[in-house]
């Protein structure tokens, strides 16, 4: 399937909302709102080849020299399409120009789809918080990787042991809007494609 990558927006929100209510934990539309109002960091929205459908967000943020994911989320019925993949991929062109030096985020242990979907693009582990999350109780994994621009290697980079954990907000840079066409799993590619 193609998908269509922009910026999130406003008008997304209720398919965000209907996303989020089918997840356990799934962020409520006021704390969508207030990401959405938030300054800096990104917010990409992955639509079906249409742009009719929304099928699938990331948000994450810049502090210093570090960029955190935050949030990933494909539609159940467009998942093992490299629609996450897709969204991935163009968050690696968009990070090197914000002069982040690495990638990090936390994975609940259990979560076995997002640990190898992290895997495959090349994150690797780097810290263990016992007892992160709740409801249900679960430990998180810190996953890191290295920011290289798109002609180096991930490996050519290294990453250190987990990082102190940064003020979210604290220094956030913003991101430019870069709306592309890429070509997820199951089609061929298209122009322009990742
Ligand atoms: C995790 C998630 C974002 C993956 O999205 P996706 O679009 O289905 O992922 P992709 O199709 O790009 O998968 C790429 C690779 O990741 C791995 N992967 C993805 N889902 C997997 C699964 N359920 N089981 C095993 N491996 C999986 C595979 O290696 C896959 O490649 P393959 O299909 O060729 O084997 C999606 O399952 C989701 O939204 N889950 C709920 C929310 C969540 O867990 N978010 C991440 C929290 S940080």
């Amino acid at each position: 399937m193609k998908i269509l990558i922009r910026d999130l927006v406003a008008a997304d929100l209720s398919a965000v909302a209907a996303l989020e209510a089918g997840e356990p934990g799934g962020w409520s539309l006021g704390q969508w709102t207030a990401e959405l109002a938030r300054a800096g960091g990104w917010r990409l929205a992955a639509l079906d080849e249409d742009g009719g459908r929304l099928i699938g967000y990331m948000a994450g943020m810049v502090v210093g020299e570090e960029a955190e994911i935050f949030r990933l989320l494909v539609a159940p019925d467009c998942r093992r399409r490299r629609v996450a993949t897709g969204l991935l991929k163009h968050l690696w062109r968009l990070l090197p120009g914000l002069r982040v030096s690495s990638c990090f985020l936390e994975v609940r242990s259990a979560n076995l789809a997002a640990l190898e979907l992290y895997r495959a693009m090349g994150f690797v582990r780097c810290g263990l918080r016992p007892g992160y999350y709740h409801d249900p109780e679960d430990d998180a994994v810190v996953l890191a990787r290295p920011v290289v621009s798109d002609h180096e290697a991930p490996s050519k980079a290294v990453i250190g042991p987990a990082r102190k954990r940064t003020r979210k907000g604290a220094g956030s840079k913003s991101v430019p809007d870069h709306g592309v066409a890429v070509a997820a799993k199951g089609r061929r590619p298209v122009t322009g494609t990742s």
